[in-house]
């Protein structure tokens, strides 16, 4: 199983919505989906910053089909008015779950419902998102979810009971639980669409450790300082670009050969060309995923029930 970023399959036809699309990874793999020939669609929080990265993909790839959609994935109601306009749609043929919070406040922070903010971000928005635009994968032949997992997921225990951090919050116990969480509902919902023998693949990638520092500098995509280049160039050999991270979410969204339930990452785990990966224990266990499963229906006040 190789991949050649550089010579992706043909993807004309095919309708691809990435969440968090104006900047980092998300950029990247909506650019390089556009350059394949999709249709992608940037689901994003903020009108400028959407507008932004839509003129950036226009100007860099020519002919490009390219258009936006408003989605705050913290704002239920945004989620709400997202899925109502992907359900529009004729087709979706890839949801990419891609925006989140990867440099969470110091301090625990909550969304208008009183859920943690990162959790929120990070998953509660995707979960609804994917439950409520649910119909339109399942009438679109061969559909993919393609979750953003981190390296993260192994650096951390993961206390099932506790996803909203009361008491234990710090920054990094935040963006690593939501990490694991994020794995783990991929999973969960892989084993929940083979259950119910759904044409739906549920494909968890992580883009090892790609910093803006090494990246292309695209005007209101990415520019980043002096400084912060100076600071991730000295991390060259073990860091890639963003524009090298997308290539792993980009590989789940249209290599044929990919599968529900993989994980993919980089080849050289921080850096390199997508290849399979090995998830954490915690992350496939059935009974942590049915648990999470409960707690997202729970938090979210969303019902989501995969249907044979
Ligand atoms: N970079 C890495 O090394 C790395 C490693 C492991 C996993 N990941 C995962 O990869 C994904 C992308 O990371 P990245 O490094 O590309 O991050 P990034 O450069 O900070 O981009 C994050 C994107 O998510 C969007 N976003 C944040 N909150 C949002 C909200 N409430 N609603 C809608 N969009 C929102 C941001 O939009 P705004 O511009 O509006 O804030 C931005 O477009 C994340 O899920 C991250 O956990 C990244």
């Amino acid at each position: 199983m190789t991949w050649d970023p550089a010579a992706v399959p043909n993807a004309h036809g095919k309708t691809v919505v990435v969440t968090g699309a104006n900047a980092g990874v998300g950029y990247f793999a909506s650019e390089q989906l556009a350059a394949a020939g999709a249709h992608v669609v940037l689901a994003c929080r903020s009108p400028e910053r959407a507008e932004a990265a839509v003129s950036a993909i226009r100007r860099r790839v020519p002919g490009a089909s390219v258009g936006a959609t408003p989605l705050d994935v913290a704002d239920a109601g945004s989620v709400t008015e997202a899925a109502d306009a992907l359900l529009q749609r004729e087709r979706v043929d890839v949801l990419l779950l891609n925006a989140g919070i990867v440099h969470p406040p110091a301090d625990r922070a909550v969304d208008a419902r009183g859920n943690e903010l990162v959790l929120s971000t990070n998953v509660l928005g995707h979960f609804q998102l994917t439950a409520l635009a649910f119909p339109v994968l399942e009438r679109t032949p061969g559909a993919r979810i393609v979750t953003l997992g981190s390296l993260a997921t192994l650096l951390s225990r993961f206390p099932v009971d506790d996803l909203q951090l009361d008491g234990s919050y710090n920054s990094w116990n935040a963006y690593a639980q939501s990490k694991i969480a994020a794995q783990v509902l991929g999973f969960e919902l892989d084993r929940r669409l083979r259950a119910a023998g759904k044409d739906i693949a549920s494909v968890v990638v992580h883009p090892g450790y790609s910093t803006s520092g090494r990246t292309p500098g695209i005007r209101g995509v990415n520019q980043p300082s002096k400084a912060k280049r100076f600071a991730d160039n000295l991390q060259a050999a073990w860091t890639q670009g963003k524009d090298h991270g997308a290539w792993v979410p980009v590989r789940a969204a249209l290599d044929p050969e990919v599968r529900g339930g993989d994980f993919l990452g980089p080849r050289w785990v921080t850096k390199g060309a997508p290849a399979r990966a090995l998830a954490t224990r915690t992350s496939r266990d059935r009974t942590v995923g049915a648990r999470v499963w409960e707690l997202l229906e729970e938090y979210t006040g969303q019902r989501f029930t995969v249907a044979p």
